[in-house]
């Protein structure tokens, strides 16, 4: 697995775009209000690790597109996001992100849901300042998308029978919406061919995919003191991700009755310990991993046209990260 360290090597030829970003986002969360406040400072103490903006800028700046409005369209993408984990920690009764405590568990659950819509808003606000009509449909598609695969999400809690396509799809929306528009951004500020911005689409849709898949990895295999979340919160939520998915269509009846009624029966460490060795046994880890690495190639493939650029190299070794990574 890759640690956070690879992750900074990665984003090396970023790095002054990311720094401008760091102080555009400590700007941003500058409270209206003493509770507003308190909730910012709890969210930059421990800040993620800024995938979507660094895909914002090495994607632009792979085909030269890198203007004065790259930084604020990225970090409207990282505040929806934001906005999103913390309706989603509500959603998945989540009491740890990013090694500390989640908003929902230190606040309550309605005061998670609020600051999460005076995030969005706030990146809308910003959005409108770099003028581009384009980038705010394609962002405002994204988030609609990043609720429509959550709400699937809910739909399908307990479904033991979801088939990997549909698991696909929904994390596509739910994930691999918001890297679409990180990687699309540069050819849609810097009014580029319609072809070159679909490559870019294909490749953030991609690697989206493959980030959550690996996010799911990590839900099996993860070290809480790199995650910073809890393992095993999707098993016991009824989560079904695809390394279960994987291991369940494997074996025959009584094997997957058997692990049914462990979900459905018994306590949840016991039952995660069961579905652990389950899908480890039944390769279902291994699974997980070579379908994001063949993920990881196609979404390559889309952008080869660019791969003389000296960005390309960072972000096949960001992408590279993004389903190998540790935290
Ligand atoms: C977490 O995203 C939510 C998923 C889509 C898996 P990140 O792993 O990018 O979260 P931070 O921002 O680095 O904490
Ligand atoms: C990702 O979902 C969050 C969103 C896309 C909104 P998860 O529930 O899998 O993410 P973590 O594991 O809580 O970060
Ligand atoms: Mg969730
Ligand atoms: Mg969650």
């Amino acid at each position: 697995m890759l640690d956070a360290a690879t992750m900074t090597e990665c984003t090396e030829p970023v790095e002054t775009d990311l720094n401008e970003f760091d102080r555009m986002l400590t700007d941003s969360l500058r409270g209206d209000s003493p509770l507003i406040t308190s909730i910012a400072r709890h969210l930059l103490k421990t800040r993620g690790k800024r995938i979507r903006p660094a895909f914002v800028f090495l994607s632009s700046r792979a085909i030269n597109a890198f203007n004065e409005h790259s930084v604020s369209a990225s970090l409207a993408i990282e505040l929806i996001h934001t906005a999103t984990l913390l309706h989603d920690d509500v959603i998945d009764e989540s009491d740890l992100r990013r090694g500390q405590e989640t908003v929902n568990a230190q606040w309550t659950n309605l005061i998670s849901v609020l600051m999460g819509d005076y995030l969005f808003a706030k990146a809308f606000r910003i959005l409108v300042g770099t003028e581009s009509m384009e980038l705010m449909a394609a962002v405002s598609n994204a988030t609609e998308r990043v609720s429509v695969g959550e709400l699937r999400q809910i739909e399908e809690t307990g479904n033991y029978s979801l088939s990997e396509d549909e698991y696909l799809s929904i994390i596509a929306d739910k994930t691999a919406s918001l890297f679409t528009v990180s990687c699309e951004t540069g050819s849609i500020l810097a009014k580029r061919s319609v072809r070159e911005r679909q490559r870019f689409a294909q490749f953030g849709e991609k690697i989206g995919i493959a980030f959550q898949i690996a996010d799911d990895l990590l839900d099996f295999v993860g070290d809480p003191e790199l995650t910073g979340k809890e393992p095993g919160n999707d098993v016991m939520t009824g989560k079904v991700t695809l390394p279960l998915i994987h291991s369940l269509k494997k074996v025959g009846k009584a094997t997957r009755n058997e692990i049914l009624k462990s979900l459905k029966e018994e306590s949840y460490e016991a039952s995660f310990e069961k579905v652990h060795k389950f899908v480890t046994e039944n390769g279902g880890i291994e699974y997980a991993y070579k379908k994001a690495e063949r993920l990881s190639s196609q979404g390559l493939e889309a952008i080869s046209p660019v791969e003389d650029s000296i960005y390309f190299e960072s972000l096949a070794n960001l992408v590279e990260y993004a389903t190998r990574r540790a935290s």
